[in-house]
């Protein structure tokens, strides 16, 4: 078991999961995070017996009971969801379960819950696509935000990032780690095959699974046509070449350094299997790998994709294989809030 602080170690040991998790007839909450990327996350929070928190994404409750445990009775946890049937049921659990120092409220977290800080702490259970500037105007001096943004502007590339407020009411980020989690939706969805946010394109494929593709490239009304066009080509006439990694290395450190980089024709990808893929892309041509290994590339049209996609690979060895431990992240100012923004050290270029 990884090792966390003492008093989210007792939290965990106090709490029965599945309480929050299942329900009455023993199946599982589709919108529950497992125990370990819970405690990874509530663990960098360093959340102090008093404190007020707004969690985003009460999603089974459990982690609003963690920090409800961490805070005590002297602290509160301020807790919101877009699922109207989760925040009822949150609702009833969490007293039921001796946390009464919870307030559970229906409301998209972006906005946060202005009625009810200043917060100690922030964290969030999805991915927001930019630091929004409600938090930080919610946010007390000297408080901390824990959550996954968007670390380019194409979909599937949150980061976790650990944010404080210092000094001054510039935030900055002192963590970045690995996050998996669906993007923010200001409302509940009724599907979760594409994503809510940063898909430029996307069809159903002749079984009704999904194919999308997300890329800055793609964002205006003629390359939008291309797009469709080439997704059309990923769909019929394409075919899967080995690289550009060997197996063994580190696909997550690339996938990583390619977000940094944001390299022209970035694009990420799902092409009707349940992995999704990231790869260049223009309008006449697709190299898109998977995102697991990143040893298996679909191609479809000029064979320069491909050729791209090596190009990268190459450029990030070169650099040393760089990865999120490597990246100096920053945050930029914008009329809503910052963006996330990381760079690989003094060797980083753009490939
Ligand atoms: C991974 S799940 C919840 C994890 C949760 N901590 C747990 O395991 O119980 C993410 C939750 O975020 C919620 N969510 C997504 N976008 C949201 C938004 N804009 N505002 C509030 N909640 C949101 C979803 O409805 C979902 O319940």
């Amino acid at each position: 078991m990884p090792s966390y602080s003492p008093a989210l170690t007792a939290a965990l040991a106090a709490i029965d999961e599945d309480a929050f998790v299942r329900r009455a007839d023993g199946t599982l909450v589709a919108q529950s995070s497992s125990q370990q990327i819970i405690a990874d996350l509530i663990n960098r929070l360093d959340l102090q017996p008093g404190m007020t928190v707004l969690e985003i994404g009460t999603g089974t409750g459990y982690s609003t009971a963690l920090l409800a445990h961490l805070a005590g009775a002297e602290g509160h946890i301020v807790s919101v969801d877009v699922v109207t049937e989760l925040v009822e049921r949150a609702r009833t659990l969490l007293p039921a379960h001796g946390y009464p120092n919870t307030t559970i409220l229906r409301a998209d977290g972006v906005q946060g819950a202005p009625e009810h800080g200043p917060f100690d702490r922030i964290i969030a259970w999805a991915t927001a696509p930019h630091l929004p500037a409600a938090w930080i105007t919610q946010l007390a001096f000297e408080g901390m935000i824990v959550a996954p943004i968007a670390l380019a502007p194409v979909s599937k590339s949150g980061i976790g990032t650990r944010i404080r407020l210092t000094g001054d009411t510039n935030p900055h980020v002192d963590q970045l780690f690995p996050a998996g989690f669906v993007e923010m939706h200001g409302q509940e969805l009724d599907q979760w095959l594409i994503p809510p946010y940063g898909i430029d394109v996307a069809c159903r494929d002749d079984t009704g699974r999904a194919c999308w593709l997300s890329g800055p490239w793609l964002r205006s009304p003629e390359q939008y046509l291309q797009g469709q066009h080439l997704l059309d080509n990923l769909a019929t006439d394409r075919r899967e070449v080995s690289g550009p990694l060997e197996q063994g290395e580190p696909a997550a450190d690339f996938r990583a350094w390619l977000f940094a980089t944001q390299p022209d024709g970035l694009t990420t990808a799902a092409l009707g299997d349940p992995i999704w893929r990231i790869g260049h892309a223009h309008p006449t041509g697709a190299a898109l790998t998977d995102t697991r290994t990143a040893t298996s590339t679909i191609t479809t049209g000029d064979p320069d994709a491909a050729d791209v996609l090596t190009t990268w690979a190459n450029t990030w060895r070169q650099a040393g294989c760089p990865g999120l431990a490597h990246l100096q992240p920053h945050l930029t100012a914008f009329h809503d809030g910052w963006t996330l923004h990381a760079t690989s050290g003094p060797e980083a270029r753009r490939p």
